[in-house]
């Protein structure tokens, strides 16, 4: 694949947006509107990403990492001086520079791939990515010569009534020969209604060197949706995610309800597994295949073995092995590890513990920072005493051992291979390999006691 330099422009505010978060860090399908681009832009053939950021500069870089290249727009004085930003990052590069805007989430790697090929088969200095809307709002409007030719392309604040009638719009992502872009950059004035450096001027100008210039126009106008406010944000966000759930049936997931399914762009589940309605599945989540998942669950950055269950329930941060069974209402905090043929259900909370192959912890427990072995069996009501009010233990209950109902286990505290402890204990000691441990009053029936106190 050929490749080329991508250069996105995201330094703006994002006013609209009515936020202290910059505009390209709010979310659409779990990740940042920027991330998104970024990602469409690498599938597409960037070999170098750089972005261009200005408000809220230090959030930005640090949300997206090593996504991205950043140079700094100190004031927001245009498209055009944005791109200039970056001359120094393009040094003497004479390729393609893709121009992409941080606020377009719903751009697709296909659509930018095909840009670019348009751009190289034509063998242009530029080539615009058009749109044509049947309410063309603000958009800059692209003027096209007798000949069917793009001649300029005109701001909406600067366009005469003949002009605003135009339907096809400026995308505002373009490939430019690097070069003659820079070139043209370092003639651009702000003589125009914004008193603003527009990027746009050069289209016009590379006309006027004879230069030759080139538009592709996307057929659905929802991939180049430009989000500028709340009420964008969802509408995007809907677009996005029907993309994603269209996506997991396509290789073979159910979504029972995709109205009331919601799945972030980075979750990837396996063929034949169903996913029952209102579930939330979040982050970087992998799920196996043959689960049921849902009703009423959210899942976040959690991992699911094949054939494991899990409804109304809440997992985040945690590995969970095949053929579980996870719920009803279920909560499992980040770190807990359920083997294979664990059982978990019932109003149980597990926290940064591992329950072992087969074992069960099937009603109203809370399980915190243990080691579970094997085929072990937690009696309804079990509480591991994990905090002492200054520090956290470890509690290790072994293979095989069976746990009565309603016992206290206060860590540090090691339950042995094989023991049993009886209902209603609170254990302080460890108690041996295959040994009964209980703790608790011996029980004393005094005989007629009721009719003698009635008086
Ligand atoms: C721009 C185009 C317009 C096009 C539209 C598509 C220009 C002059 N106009 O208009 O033809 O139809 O995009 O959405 O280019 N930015 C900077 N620094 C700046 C100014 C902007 O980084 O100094 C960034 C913004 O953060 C944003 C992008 O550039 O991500 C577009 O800027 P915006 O002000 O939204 O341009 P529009 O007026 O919408
Ligand atoms: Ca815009």
């Amino acid at each position: 694949m050929a490749e080329f330099v991508a250069v996105v422009l995201a330094a703006g505010k994002g006013t609209r947006m009515k936020s202290a978060l910059p505009k390209v860090l709010h979310q659409v399908g779990g990740e940042p509107m920027l991330a998104h681009v970024l990602a469409a832009a690498r599938q597409a053939g960037a070999a170098r990403c750089v972005t261009v950021i200005g408000f809220g500069a230090a959030a930005v870089e640090a949300a997206i990492g090593p996504a991205s290249e950043f140079v700094i727009q100190a004031e927001q004085l245009g498209t055009g001086h944005a791109v200039m930003q970056a001359q120094a990052a393009l040094g003497g590069y004479a390729g393609t520079v893709m121009v992409l805007c941080g606020d377009t989430p719903l751009l697709t790697a296909d659509l930018l791939g095909r840009l670019y090929a348009a751009h190289r088969e034509a063998g242009a200095a530029a080539t615009v990515l058009t749109a044509r809307m049947d309410d063309p709002g603000a958009y800059g409007r692209v003027i096209r010569d007798r000949a069917g030719r793009v001649a300029k392309i005109i701001e909406h604040k600067d366009a005469s009534p003949a002009e605003l009638a135009v339907n096809e719009i400026n995308t505002g992502i373009y490939c430019f020969e690097c070069q003659p872009l820079l070139a043209a950059l370092a003639g651009l004035t702000c003589d125009n209604k914004q008193g603003e450096y527009y990027l746009t001027d050069v289209v016009g100008m590379f006309v006027a060197q004879g230069a030759k210039v080139w538009a592709l126009t996307a057929e659905d106008d929802r991939e180049t949706l430009g989000i500028n406010s709340r009420r964008q944000l969802a509408e995007a966000e809907k677009i996005l995610r029907r993309r994603k759930l269209e996506e997991l049936m396509d290789s073979g997931v159910t979504i029972m309800d995709p109205d009331s399914t919601f799945i972030d762009a980075g979750v990837s589940i396996a063929a034949d597994t169903v996913v029952y309605p209102f579930t939330w599945l979040e982050g970087a989540t992998r799920i196996g295949s043959g689960c049921a998942v849902g009703p009423n669950t959210r899942l976040a950055d959690t991992v699911l073995g094949d054939n494991t269950t899990i409804h109304f329930s809440y997992a985040h941060e945690c590995t969970v092995g095949n053929g579980v069974t996870v719920g009803p209402y279920v909560h499992l905090r980040p770190a807990t590890v359920l083997a294979d043929g664990a059982k978990v259900g019932n109003f149980v909370e597990i926290k940064n513990s591992t329950v072992g192959r087969d074992s069960k912890v099937p009603h109203l427990s809370y399980i915190g920072d243990t080691d579970m072995g094997a085929g072990v069996n937690i009696g309804s009501g079990t509480i591991t005493v994990n905090y002492d009010g200054k520090k956290k233990h470890r509690t290790v209950i072994e293979d095989d051992a069976f746990i009565g109902c309603n016992t206290n286990l206060v860590a540090p505290v090691t339950v042995g291979r094989g023991s049993f402890i009886g209902a209603g204990s609170t254990i302080t000691k460890d108690v041996p390999p295959d040994a009964l441990g209980v703790a608790r009053a011996r029980q004393a029936n005094i005989e007629g006691w009721v009719i003698k106190h009635k008086g």
